[in-house]
């Protein structure tokens, strides 16, 4: 395997794949227009001459012309994941717009296209796990901006799909359950984790969305970017959608609890509960329980998570408290 585009490269999983691919020997080319990525997380390999770093935006077809000089696969993961961040219409237009110019894109390299989905298109499906052939997608009300994301990747799966259907390059979805670890966002962004442990580490109180027994499969980034990797260089991926996360469950209320035990802080722990209404005056509606059905990751990428959540945590914590000395 060859050359690699990655979208979205400065962001969290785009700059742990870019390790991982140069450390296999690979050439990269990374796009990203910096809107929610860091130079930092890509600065070891600006200088590398495997590596040419591209700052401009997916939305724009411009961004991906010149650059067919032999890239073997496209890893789009360039995305905007929450509306209340921006509007939804963010969410849907760089979405739909991005990975549309990603297959366009591949299209005219007949190259292979990874693309990067979401465990949220299972939407508020009550039947556990999800699993990607058998489960439906259960999407709440329009009225609820929070499910444009859910609409959008949904969207792009199906876009995909349809690309590989007219014009016969292969394409693989990978529907990742809550990543975390070195290199995540620091807000919301980058999951309840993320702000959790910045609360703990600056004795802050920890703002718990509704009651906090809503629960997360959170997966260590290591064990994403194994299943993005193996994605990329196997044939048995092709075509397929596939769930990559971790089955351990555990709920919000007790995520905060385990942080604040491992970051070893003096001092009680401090909560709030912040209730749902109180986010943007529209309606939010939060999905209650998240796990994978991992058998197909498992079959066809030889993936599954392995680092538990309390070492994942450590390392996540160790990573932050250096990140924001
Ligand atoms: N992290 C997770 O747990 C998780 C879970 C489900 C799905 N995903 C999906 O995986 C992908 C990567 O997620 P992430 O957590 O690394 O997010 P991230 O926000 O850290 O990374 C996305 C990167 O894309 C860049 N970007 C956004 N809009 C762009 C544009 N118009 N042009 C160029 N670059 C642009 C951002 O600057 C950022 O660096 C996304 O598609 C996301 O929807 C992630």
């Amino acid at each position: 395997m060859g050359k690699i585009l990655v979208t979205g490269v400065a962001g969290f999983l785009g700059s742990n794949l870019l390790n991982k691919l140069m450390s296999e020997g690979h050439s990269v080319i990374g796009i990203d227009n910096l809107s929610m990525g860091y130079k930092r997380n890509i600065e070891a390999h600006l200088g590398n001459d495997q590596f040419q770093f591209i700052e401009a935006d997916v939305t724009e077809p411009a961004s991906f012309s010149g650059l067919d000089d032999g890239i073997e696969c496209i890893v789009h993961l360039a995305a905007f994941k929450i509306p209340r961040y921006g509007t939804a219409l963010d969410t849907l237009q760089i979405n739909y717009r991005g990975t549309e110019n990603a297959l366009e894109f591949a299209r005219k390299l007949n190259c292979k296209c990874v693309l990067a989905s979401t465990s949220d298109v299972y939407g508020r499906n009550p039947k556990l796990p999800f699993s990607e052939a058998d489960s439906d997608s259960v999407i709440g009300s329009s009225l609820a901006p929070r499910w444009a994301y859910a609409v959008s990747k949904l969207f792009d799966e199906h876009l995909a799909l349809a690309y590989q259907d007219a014009y016969g390059f292969p394409v693989t979805l990978l529907r990742f359950f809550g990543s975390y670890g070195p290199h995540q966002h620091l807000t919301w962004w980058g999951g309840p984790q993320s702000v959790f442990i910045n609360a703990v580490l600056n004795d802050e109180v920890i703002p718990i969305h509704g009651d906090g027994s809503q629960t997360r499969s959170f997966t260590f980034v290591s064990d994403t970017v194994a299943g993005i990797y193996q994605s990329i260089v196997r044939d048995e991926a092709n075509g397929e959608v596939i769930n990559i996360g971790s089955t351990s469950e555990i709920s919000i209320l007790d995520l905060a609890k385990k942080i604040k035990e491992l970051s070893g802080t003096p001092g009680e722990l401090k909560i709030e509960f912040v209730p749902y209404e109180s986010f943007t005056g529209k309606k939010y509606q939060d999905v209650m329980r998240r796990i994978p059905d991992t058998r197909l990751c498992k079959k066809l990428l030889g993936v599954e998570a392995k680092v538990s959540l309390d070492d994942g945590l450590k390392r996540t914590i160790e990573w932050q408290r250096q990140v924001t000395a």
